[in-house]
């Protein structure tokens, strides 16, 4: 859940601080670009060096590098993170959030921050108890900021009582579940398998798609909250459990119009289906007869979904499709994201054993607007789902 993402760490001065050292270790752990902000009191509770070398990126202090006369830019800082912590937040630090008092590098990014702030309050429980704190508090949270609550036990001081950080195990569950919260409610539809495109009361015209892939990526996005509605064509896969709605279609048409419909309220749309590009001109009312002769079918071309949705995408909505290619790849994988106007394509190559059709596995690779992104190993169709899923969340929303 914390995978890619940027966390700006600010350290104010407390004994607490050294459980910093604990949470960057664990953040890192989780996959997240952790950056470091201490203000002049933190460092004689634990050293840039530390949190620096845990972190793997350079630790600021202040405005100005003292060692090479380096400006410390806090509003590039502030606009970089997809969240901020404060951790501990002493009383003095609260008061500053609160006030707007721009006393160091620290605050400055507070006050610069566009990104969701987490403040996690570590003091003594006299000083947590004040008044002045509790105002500080409330005020916090009122214009918008997320208190992580104190807990109580043993302080430094040898007192008893509230004002204990909380532990970075704590933080790191509430960080996760912060960045759950973001795709809950988000809407999606996913197209799915093939169509079946009718000749006559018993024949048709389909292909080789059992659905598996767009099926996957449902079960993905319905388990991490997100509000699905999976259209499909014929397909003999259970319905995954959790998405919000199934539709079951027949035929390309049945599936435009379920997609493009959905598609007004959809955040993400991801076309994963095998649509038939051509479909009969008429369809039998009896059955054709087997006759001496030759027979042949007169074909119209379908109308092509991802192209519609693509070109009718809506403000911030994202827009995901497939090519199956089997020559020029790359070139046809751009080719098709700047036709129909896709801020993703997955490519899946027919060429690689085990990738396609019918498979538990895959292999693909990404394109986006800026050119050819990932390539995957062979991957379950789970594993590829999660991998899409993820590439959606870090780069697209
Ligand atoms: N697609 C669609 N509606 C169609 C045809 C295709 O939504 N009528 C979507 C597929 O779901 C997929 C993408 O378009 O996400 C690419 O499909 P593909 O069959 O590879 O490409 P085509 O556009 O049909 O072109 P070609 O067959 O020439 O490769």
């Amino acid at each position: 859940m914390l995978k890619n993402k940027k966390i700006l760490l600010a350290v104010s001065g407390s004994i607490a601080a050294y459980k910093s050292a604990f949470l960057v270790r664990l953040l890192v752990k989780e996959g997240a670009d952790v950056r470091v902000v201490l203000s002049d009191a933190a460092i004689s509770f634990v050293t840039p060096l530390t949190l620096g070398t845990l972190s793997k990126n350079p630790v600021v202090t202040s405005f100005v590098d003292d060692d090479n006369g380096t400006w410390n830019n806090h509003v590039e800082l502030g606009l970089w993170a997809d969240a901020m912590i404060i951790a501990p937040a002493t009383a003095k630090t609260l008061s500053g959030m609160a006030n707007g008092y721009c006393e160091n590098l620290l605050l400055a990014c507070y006050l610069s921050a566009k990104c969701p702030v987490f403040f996690a309050p570590a003091m003594d429980l006299d000083m947590f108890k004040h008044p002045s704190t509790t105002e500080n508090i409330s005020k916090l949270v009122s214009i918008g900021n997320t208190l992580i609550p104190a807990g109580k036990g043993e302080l430094a001081s040898g007192l008893e009582g509230e004002g204990r950080m909380a532990e970075p195990e704590e933080i790191i569950v509430q960080m996760q579940e912060y960045f759950k919260s973001l795709s809950n409610g988000k809407r999606v539809v996913i197209t799915a398998g093939p169509t079946f495109e009718q000749i006559d009361p018993v024949r048709f015209i389909g292909n080789r798609s059992t659905g598996k892939m767009g099926y996957a990526i449902a079960e993905v996005m319905a388990n991490k909250g997100y509000s699905v509605s999976l259209i499909s064509g014929p397909s003999t896969i259970e319905v995954p459990e959790g998405i919000a709605e199934f539709i079951s279609v027949e035929s390309a048409a049945e599936m435009f119009n379920a997609a493009v419909g959905l598609s007004h309220e959809a955040d993400i749309c991801i076309l994963a289906a095998a649509v038939a590009d051509y479909t009969p001109t008429q369809v039998a009312e009896e059955k054709v007869k087997k006759s001496e002769g030759d027979w042949s079918i007169d074909l119209k071309s379908t109308k092509d979904i991802l192209a519609y949705i693509g070109s009718n995408k809506k403000p911030n909505q994202v827009v995901v499709g497939f090519a199956l290619e089997t020559q020029n790849e790359e070139a046809n994988a751009m080719g098709k994201l700047e036709r129909k106007n896709a801020d993703l394509i997955v490519l899946n190559s027919l060429r690689k054993a085990g990738a396609g059709f019918g498979h538990d596995t895959n292999q693909v690779t990404f394109f986006t607007k800026a050119g050819k992104q990932n390539e995957f190993p062979l991957k379950s169709k789970l594993a590829v789902a999660k991998d899409i899923v993820l590439f959606i969340e870090n780069e697209l929303i």
